[in-house]
Order: structure tokens, then sequence, then C-alpha cells
């Protein structure tokens, strides 16, 4: 276990934290000039053991360059970052034993190498004892779905496959905390609910803190209490999920098909944004269950299929900002 701030203490600690990067562009034919970009522009949050927070926003926001400070892999240009009392710069290698990182966008595997050999690999890496090593294997393996694919060459699996394979991979040696940088991205639905319940299950068994990068709201709202949204390389909401839809009044969407045509429903609490034939559009607050609304639907209408849309986390944090601005105008 950690040091002192180890236990049930703080394990992720951030304090005015920085990335700038210095870019250089063509300006004419001969001329280049430098600029900088700040990517990470003055950061501080901490997350306590065995949570697991979403850290979400739009695409250049700073997020997968803060995952990279987090890891080692990038020094901060200024401020303060722990890990279990570890300072990523200085004991990166130590660093390596407690964290697991999974980068969905690219992987950490061998691309030639059947998965058991590259977690063959990750076990002589990390010196993990035989005993550990074939229970964790043996539960990625079950949880994950991966005993037909341990054979199969990285490079022949497909997207979804190759996520699992990774996921497992950041698992092997037991760390404390994981980062996953857009975990489900382009998963299907499937692939997406079985990522899902493998981290809440390793979470809830291990205690593992967990910090989760994504672009899909469902990710966040099966997975995380807490939610933080960075924007422009600053925080701009740290809370809970239900939270941000409340600031930003967003709406998730029922899809109701009905056995046949109807004039636009009215019910309390929704309205009806979109009609095509048998199929109308339910707009609802966010921030309330569907429970009761589908129940009122079923009760008064002849239905056959239904859905609920969560918003996209763009829109969402659109309107927080919409919401924000409406207040300083006075509106
Ligand atoms: N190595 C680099 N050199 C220069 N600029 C960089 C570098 N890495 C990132 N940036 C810039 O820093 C900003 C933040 O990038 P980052 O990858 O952290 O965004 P992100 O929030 O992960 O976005 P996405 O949702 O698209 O993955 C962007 O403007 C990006 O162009
Ligand atoms: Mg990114």
């Amino acid at each position: 276990m950690g040091d002192a701030t180890g236990g049930a203490g703080t394990v992720i600690e951030l304090d005015g934290v920085e990335k700038v990067f210095e870019v250089r562009r063509r300006a004419g034919a001969l001329r280049r000039t430098r600029h900088e970009v700040r990517a990470v522009d003055g950061i501080s949050f901490s997350v306590p053991r065995g949570e697991v927070v979403g850290y979400i926003g739009p695409n250049g926001a700073g997020k997968s360059t803060t995952i990279k400070m987090l890891t080692g892999i990038l020094n901060p240009s200024a401020g303060r970052i722990r890990i279990d009392g570890i300072d990523p710069t200085r004991e990166r290698t130590r660093l390596a034993r407690r964290i697991g990182v999974v980068f969905g966008q690219r992987t950490t595997l061998w691309w030639d190498l059947p998965l058991r050999d590259s977690y063959h690999l990750v076990r002589r890496m990390y010196r993990i004892e035989p005993a550990r090593y074939a229970r964790n294997l043996e539960a990625c393996v079950e949880l994950l779905d991966l005993g037909p694919l341990l054979d199969v060459p990285v490079r022949q699996l497909s997207l979804g496959q190759r996520m699992r394979g990774d996921i497992a991979a950041a698992l092997l040696h037991d760390p404390e905390v994981l980062y996953l940088d857009e975990p489900t991205i382009g998963l299907d639905v499937v692939s997406k609910t079985k990522v899902r319940s493998f981290l809440r299950e390793v979470n809830a068994e291990r205690g593992t803190t967990v910090l989760l990068t994504t672009h899909d709201l469902t990710d966040i709202e099966t997975l995380c209490r807490r939610v933080m949204v960075i924007d422009h390389g600053r925080l701009v909401y740290d809370g809970d999920l239900a939270g941000l839809h409340a600031v930003g009044e967003s709406e998730r969407t029922l899809v109701v098909d009905f056995a046949r045509e109807l004039p636009p429903v009215e019910l309390p609490g929704a309205r009806c944004v979109r009609s095509e034939g048998p199929r109308q559009w339910l707009a609802f607050p966010a921030s309330a269950s569907a429970a009761p609304l589908v129940a009122a639907l079923a009760d008064r209408f002849p239905l056959v299929d239904l859905s609920v849309r969560e918003p996209a986390i763009e829109d969402v944090i659109a309107r927080m900002y919409g919401a924000a601005e409406d207040r300083r105008s006075g509106a």
C-alpha cells in the first residue's frame, strides 16, 4: 500500500497543472512562426481511492494531454501531480507498477503476436507472480470473452476484440489506478455493455480507482458518480451527472413506436419534438426518470416499441454554457 497519502485517502492529485506545447507554423515560403498551445491551463482536482471519475469535454479540450501527464508520458509545464504520493515525472518506473492505461485510439499490444504471447510479455515486464497472473488472466478471459481470441495475432482482431484485449493487458498487474482514454470508441452496443460491466466489476472487487475519458454519455451514466468537464484546458464542471444535466437543462429523448399513426402526444413532463408515421420523439428532462413516462404512455396508447436516447456529451456541455450565458445576460 501507499505511503502517507495512501490508504483510504486521495490517490490522484493535481494542483495548478499546465501543459504548453510549442508549435511552429508555416507563415509564407520560408518563414516559420512559433506559437504556444495551452493544452492544459491550470487544472486542480483530487480523486479519492476507489472512485470512478468521468473526464469529459469536446475534441481538443486537453483530456488526453492530462492523462499523458498522469502516466508520466508527458511532463507538465507547471504545477504539481502526485499519484499515490508518486511524482510521475521523477519516478515513472515506480509509477508504472501502480497504474494501468488504455488508449482506445492506439493499442499497447504487440501487433504480430497472439494475445496470449502479448500477455506473457506483460507478465515478464511487470514481474507478475505466476499464481496471481494466472488468476487475473483467467478472470479477464472469462469476463471479457477472450477465450477464442487468445491465439489470434493482434493485427487480425476487430477493433472491439482488440480493445477488450487491451483492457485485459492493462489489468494483469493489479494496478491501483486505471486510466481509460476512450475505451469504448468504435465498439458496438454489445461490446460496450461487456466492457462497462467488466469495469464495474473490477472497481467493485479490487477497489481500483478509475479515470475515464469518453464521448459516450452512457459510459458515464453506467460507471461514474462523478464527472469532470474540461474545456480549453480548464475544468468547467466537477460534480455528479444529474447536476450537469440540471445546469444545462439537458433532455433525453424517448423514441416511441405506436401501433398506428397518432397526432403528436401530449404528456406532462414531455413534449413531442418530432413525428414520422407511427414513430414519435418525446423529449423530457434528463434529470427525470423515464419510468413514469413509459407507464403513462403504455396506459393510454397502443405501444409497439420504445427506446431512450441520451443527449450527446457535446450537447450537454453546449447547453451548460448556454445556461451560464443566459444567467450572465440576466435572462
Ligand atoms: N504533441 C503535441 N504538440 C502540439 N500540440 C498538441 C500536442 N498534443 C496535443 N496538442 C494540442 O493540445 C490540445 C489538447 O489535445 P488533447 O489531445 O489533450 O485533446 P482531447 O481532449 O484528448 O481531445 P479528443 O477528444 O479529440 O481526444 C489540442 O489543441 C491539440 O492540438
Ligand atoms: Mg483525446
